[in-house]
C-alpha cells in the first residue's frame, strides 16, 4: 500500500496518530485513549460549570498538551428556563399516570437520592449555555454538539482557536451545519447508542461525505471493531466516533451490573425508542421499555418530560439495585463487545484489525 489509510486528514487536523474518537463520560477512558494515540471527547451534559472545569484540569494533567474535546447538547425544543418543580408540574397527565402505574405494579420505591437529571442536564436551554461558557474560557480544542445545531458557537469558538463539531443523523442537518462552517461533521447512523435517527450508518456516511468537501466526516453508529473502522474510511469518513465499545472497558466507571449486561448483549438487545428521553434513543432493553411498548401505554411524553419520568425510575433502579429497570445507552455494535479490555488495548486491537483488513483487500 502506498499510503497508510488510517492516516487521515482528521489525524493531521488534530495531530493524532489514529482516527479513533472515543465519546465517553469517563475521564479515565478518555486519558487512556488519548495517550494510546486516539482522541477522546468527554460527555459533560450532566456536570456543573465547576465540575467541567475540574474535569478539564484533571484530563490536562494526564495528557499534557495533547488535544481533547468536550461534548454538550443544545436541544432546540426544551424550555428556555424553568425550575425542576415547574417542569415536573408540566409533565402531561397520561404519561405521568402511566409512570405511576408502572411504579405501583412493580413496587418501585422512591429513589434515595435526588435523580441526577433533576439537578442538571439539558432539561432547559439555560444549563448548556452556562456549561458552554466554561468550555470557551478553557479554550478546549474541540467542542462537540451531540444534539442541536452548534452554528451559534462558531464565531466565539473560532476566535479562541477551537474546533466545533456537529453530530447529525440526517443529511439535511449535515447540510445546515456544513453551511454554517463546522470544522467536522459526525454522521451518525441508527445503529448508534444514545439519541439517534433512523437512517443506517451505511446510508448516512457516504451521503454526508459527498456533501462535505474538505470538511472531515466522522462516522458513528455501530463502530466497534477494526473492520468497522476500515469500512468507515472506505465509506468516505476521516475517522470514527465511538461510544458503546468503551462501556465495558477496564477503566469505564459504569456499574458492574451494566458492564455485565453489555458483555452479554447482542444487537437484538437494544431498543430504539423515545421512552427514555422523549427523543428517539438507542438503549439496552429493560422492563421500562417493555411497559412503554404495551398496547395500553400512551406515547412517550415529549422531551424533556419523558426524561424526567424515566430519570426518577432510573435513580430508584440504581439506589435499590432493581436490575430489570437498569438500562444504559448502547448501540447495535454491542454484540462485538465481549471482553473487558483496557481502553488502550481496544485502540490497538481496532488499529491492528483495520490494517489487516486493508492488507487483505489490497493484497
Ligand atoms: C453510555 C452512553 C452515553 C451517551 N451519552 C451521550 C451524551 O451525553 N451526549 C452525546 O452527544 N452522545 C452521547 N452518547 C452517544 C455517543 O456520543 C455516540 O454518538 C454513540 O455512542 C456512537 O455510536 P456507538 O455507540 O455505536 O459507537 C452516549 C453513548 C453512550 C454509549
Amino acid at each position: 500500500m502506498r499510503k497508510n489509510p488510517l492516516h487521515t486528514k482528521l489525524c493531521d487536523s488534530l495531530g493524532i496518530e489514529y482516527p479513533i474518537i472515543a465519546f465517553t463520560h469517563c475521564k479515565d477512558v478518555a486519558a487512556a485513549v488519548i495517550n494510546a494515540g486516539g482522541f477522546a471527547v468527554i460527555g459533560q451534559t450532566q456536570h456543573t460549570p465547576d465540575e467541567i472545569a475540574a474535569d478539564i484540569k484533571w484530563l490536562r494533567e494526564r495528557i499534557g498538551s495533547k488535544p481533547f474535546g468536550v461534548d454538550l447538547v443544545f436541544p432546540a425544543s426544551v424550555p428556555e428556563v424553568g425550575s425542576i418543580d415547574d417542569l415536573l408540574a408540566k409533565i402531561p397527565k397520561p404519561q405521568r399516570e402511566f409512570a405511576e402505574d408502572i411504579k405501583r405494579r412493580h413496587q418501585i420505591p422512591p429513589p434515595k437520592k435526588t435523580p441526577e437529571i433533576f439537578q442538571l442536564g439539558w432539561v432547559t436551554l439555560e444549563t448548556p449555555r452556562k456549561q458552554l461558557e466554561v468550555v470557551l474560557d478553557e479554550k478546549v480544542p474541540v467542542l462537540a454538539s451531540g444534539l442541536g445545531n452548534p452554528a451559534f458557537i462558531l464565531e466565539a469558538a473560532h476566535a479562541r482557536g477551537m474546533q466545533v463539531w456537529g453530530l447529525v443523523g440526517k443529511p439535511r442537518q449535515a447540510k445546515r451545519e456544513l453551511d454554517a462552517g463546522v470544522d467536522a461533521i459526525i454522521a451518525q447512523g441508527t445503529d448508534a447508542a444514545g439519541h439517534t435517527g433512523n437512517i443506517g450508518t451505511f446510508s448516512i456516511v457516504p451521503q454526508v461525505a459527498a456533501m462535505a468537501g474538505d470538511t472531515p466526516v466522522i462516522a458513528a453508529g455501530g463502530v466497534t471493531t477494526g473492520r468497522h473502522l476500515a469500512a468507515a474510511i472506505t465509506l468516505g469518513a476521516a475517522g470514527v466516533w465511538t461510544g458503546t465499545v468503551w462501556l465495558a472497558s477496564r477503566e469505564s466507571d459504569v456499574s458492574m451490573t451494566i458492564k455485565e449486561k453489555i458483555l452479554a448483549a447482542t444487537a437484538e438487545d437494544t431498543s430504539f425508542s423515545a421512552c427514555v428521553s422523549g427523543f428517539t434513543m438507542r438503549t439496552l432493553k429493560s422492563q421500562w421499555h417493555k411497559e412503554w411498548e404495551s398496547p395500553n401505554a400512551p406515547p412517550p411524553a415529549p422531551a424533556p418530560y419523558q426524561l424526567l419520568l424515566f430519570g426518577e425510575v432510573k435513580q430508584s433502579a440504581m439506589d435499590w439495585n432493581l436490575e430489570s429497570f437498569m438500562t444504559e445507552a448502547a448501540g447495535q455494535g454491542v454484540g462485538f463487545v465481549t471482553e473487558m479490555k483496557p481502553a488502550r488495548q481496544i485502540v490497538f486491537d481496532m488499529v491492528e484489525e483495520a490494517i489487516a483488513v486493508f492488507e487483505e483487500i489490497t493484497g
